[in-house]
């Protein structure tokens, strides 16, 4: 009853162009995704600039190869995501559209999308990352919020359990963890949404950490108020950058912060009702996001680039 899950790498800005898809190519990776986890992400291939790429047209052809993966390897598959303010394609967010028209697209692309992998998803990321983290709704950089207002949420919510009423339905974001200004514009949207009826079933945080940032402490503390509330809660995308010495390799001493990081969340989830699933944002270092989007920060995932298991992968281990 309990998911541990990796997101699947491909079609990240930080992959070189024309690198050979990770999902698809890499055998030893694929071997290792199959064996190691019970539910997996997809890092971009469902995303809307992969999966509706053009107004009249949707390409599923690597979000079914990673749904089937999952199928034959018996694993959950968390969907991401429905409603964000990135990774969006051009016709979509420099289109000339009426209310009307944008709101018939975001419909039909929940009901396309979540229709097409009915019965086959876990867990929804239906709204990623809708708060800035002044606790702020992102009322000029979020497309549908800006055009449609902040309501459109909810019809989100709507429309992804009407296509697919047996998946949970979450709200995600990063820099939640804690109990901060951002959780807390959560905890508020997460009760209005409850008592309007909305079929909201979960809370995600993502769980980018990084040790120079520290670990935050009141998670567990964070997750059981959602849960006090009826959610579901999960960590979504967890991995642990650290600032790398000049050699680029972490020291033992890192390492062993870093393990400590990952193993105090994955408790921390383990002591809540209800959180069941806990996804790190990639296994390998070998197709980590961190390095490039963090100048500076990398090894943040739980194996070297060349699969060695690092004291992550074995703290995680020893606390399931
Ligand atoms: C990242 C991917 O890992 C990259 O490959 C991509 O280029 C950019 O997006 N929060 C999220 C994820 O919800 O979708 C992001 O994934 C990381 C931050």
């Amino acid at each position: 009853g309990f998911f541990i899950g990796s997101a699947a790498a491909g079609g990240g800005h930080h992959l070189e162009q024309d690198y050979p898809d990770p999902f698809t190519f890499d055998k030893k990776y694929r071997k290792i995704l199959g064996q190691q986890f019970n539910s997996v992400s997809a890092e971009n291939q469902m995303k809307w600039e992969f999966i509706h790429p053009e107004r009249d047209q949707y390409r599923f052809e690597e979000a079914d190869a990673i749904v089937e993966f999952a199928q034959r390897n018996r694993q959950a598959v968390r969907g991401h995501t429905l409603l964000w303010h990135s990774q969006n394609p051009d016709w979509l967010e420099e289109g000339d559209f009426t209310k009307e028209e944008l709101r018939a697209i975001l419909k039909d692309h929940i009901d396309t999308v979540v229709g097409r992998y009915a019965g086959k998803i876990q867990q929804w990321d239906v709204a990623n990352e809708i708060f800035n983290d002044q606790a702020e709704l992102r009322t000029e950089e979020n497309i549908w919020i800006r055009e449609l207002g902040p309501e459109i949420v909810a019809d989100a919510f709507r429309w992804a359990h009407e296509a697919d009423p047996e998946a949970k339905l979450f709200l995600n974001d990063y820099n939640v963890e804690g109990i901060n200004a951002k959780s807390d514009a959560y905890y508020e949207l997460a009760q209005e949404l409850l008592e309007q009826g909305v079929p909201l079933h979960g809370f995600g945080a993502q769980g980018h950490l990084s040790t120079r940032y520290g670990f935050p402490g009141d998670l567990q503390q964070n997750l059981q108020r959602f849960a006090d509330l009826g959610l579901e809660t999960a960590i979504t995308e967890i991995d642990v950058r650290m600032d790398l010495p000049a050699s680029g390799k972490p020291t033992k001493e890192q390492l062993r912060q870093q393990a400590d990081y990952y193993q105090q969340a994955l408790s921390a989830c383990l002591a809540v009702n209800d959180c069941n699933s806990f996804t790190i944002w990639g296994f390998t270092d070998k197709y980590s996001w961190v390095p490039v989007f963090f100048e500076g920060e990398g090894s943040a995932t739980v194996m070297t680039e060349r699969f060695v298991r690092k004291p992550a992968f074995f703290a995680l281990q020893s606390t399931l």
